[in-house]
């Protein structure tokens, strides 16, 4: 079976990918700095699936490092990318890093890639580089606008550097995935998302707040233009996402694949709001959540959800898990990780 480098492969969607390729039989090598994640999410895959798969520590802004790689590797017939810096207030105060990290990352992987037969990749890419949306659901067609943050902004050009890329190479093909809010953990709870220091994200810091590490969540505005007041998301389940990734890896890997370039929106096609996760939490777990509302965050779009008609008629995939689903597999992983050892 094909052999799939994973970069970013021990973070959070990076993980649950490994583990359905693994699931459908496809070899892993997984390519992570551990700068977002940790060698312990290895024997979680492992004791999901039985096989480890292989793993390199490596910083993909070090060329040669990346060079050498593909050097000793050179039957990788896939690359799914996940390796990059996802903060949109960090990227706000260090643009620079950003740039260096995400950018410089992606064209030392192409560059490593290029001299391979044939190459097919896979773009982790974000809702964000859609901006605030003049219409919604949003499809692929959508104006890119300018993006609002220097995270959003490397994602657009990344996009860009690999159509690019597309335009000149007869034996490269591409599809950008573009995510809108994952969120959950694997049903074992032997993996799922692991925010370093203070969860920026809605998700996580929920679960902290309700298992007792985080004091009160702050709701960033409830005088939004939406029914409750709270911004509306569309929240995906890491597993669906994770196994869009494959399907879109599988449709590289077909011979009789035509288009080298494509874009698809990852969601569930439902927006919801702040309040409605919080709901949802409370109704999975049984508990009350201690939460105030706080002034809006900026940077927040209103609404965003996706239009998915296009992954689901051309992929064949459909999310298939609820945000109940996806709530209790987040709690479920939070009280694992902060069960005291
Ligand atoms: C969701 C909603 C907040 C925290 C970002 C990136 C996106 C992707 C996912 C990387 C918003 C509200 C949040 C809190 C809150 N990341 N909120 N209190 O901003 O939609 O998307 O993360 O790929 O690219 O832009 O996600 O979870 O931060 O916020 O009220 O403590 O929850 O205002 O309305 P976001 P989020």
């Amino acid at each position: 079976m094909a052999k799939i480098l994973v970069t970013g492969g021990l973070g959070f969607i990076g993980s649950h990918t490994v583990v359905e390729l693994q699931k459908k039989g496809f070899e892993v090598v997984i390519i992570d700095n551990l700068s977002n994640s940790s060698l312990a999410v290895l024997d979680g895959i492992k004791a999901i699936t039985g096989i480890k798969p292989d793993f390199e520590n490596i910083d993909l802004k070090d060329k040669s490092l990346v060079q050498s790689f593909f050097n000793k590797h050179k039957n990788i017939q896939g690359i799914i990318h996940f390796a990059a810096s996802k903060a949109v207030g960090e990227s706000v105060q260090e643009p620079l890093m950003y740039y260096e990290n995400n950018i410089n990352s992606l064209i030392y992987l192409l560059q490593g890639y290029a001299p391979l037969e044939s190459q097919n990749f896979i773009f982790s890419s974000s809702c964000t580089v859609y901006g605030e949306p003049d219409q919604l659901p949003i499809n692929e067609d959508a104006l890119i606008k300018p993006a609002i943050s220097p995270y959003g902004n490397t994602k657009q050009i990344g996009e860009e550097i690999i159509q690019d890329v597309c335009k000149v190479s007869t034996n490269f093909n591409a599809i950008s995935l573009r995510y809108f809010n994952p969120i959950g953990a694997h049903e074992s709870a032997l993996i799922g998302e692991l925010p370093l220091g203070v969860p920026q994200n809605l998700v996580p810091f929920i679960t902290q707040t309700a298992i007792g590490k985080r004091n009160q969540l702050a709701v960033f505005g409830d005088d939004y233009p939406t029914p409750d007041g709270t911004c509306i998301r569309d929240y995906i389940h890491v597993v669906d996402l994770a196994q869009a990734h494959v399907i879109a890896l599988s449709r590289l890997l077909d011979k009789n694949h035509k288009n080298n370039f494509e874009v698809f929106n990852l969601g569930t096609g439902t927006g919801s709001s702040v309040l409605e996760v919080i709901h949802s939490f409370e109704r999975v777990s049984g508990k009350k959540l201690n939460y105030r509302i706080a002034e809006r965050r900026a940077g927040d779009v209103v609404s965003v959800f996706a239009d998915t008609k296009k992954a689901n008629l051309e992929l064949g995939w459909k999310a298939k898990l609820t945000l109940d689903d996806a709530m209790r597999s987040a709690w479920k992983w939070e009280q694992k990780i902060s069960k005291p050892s």
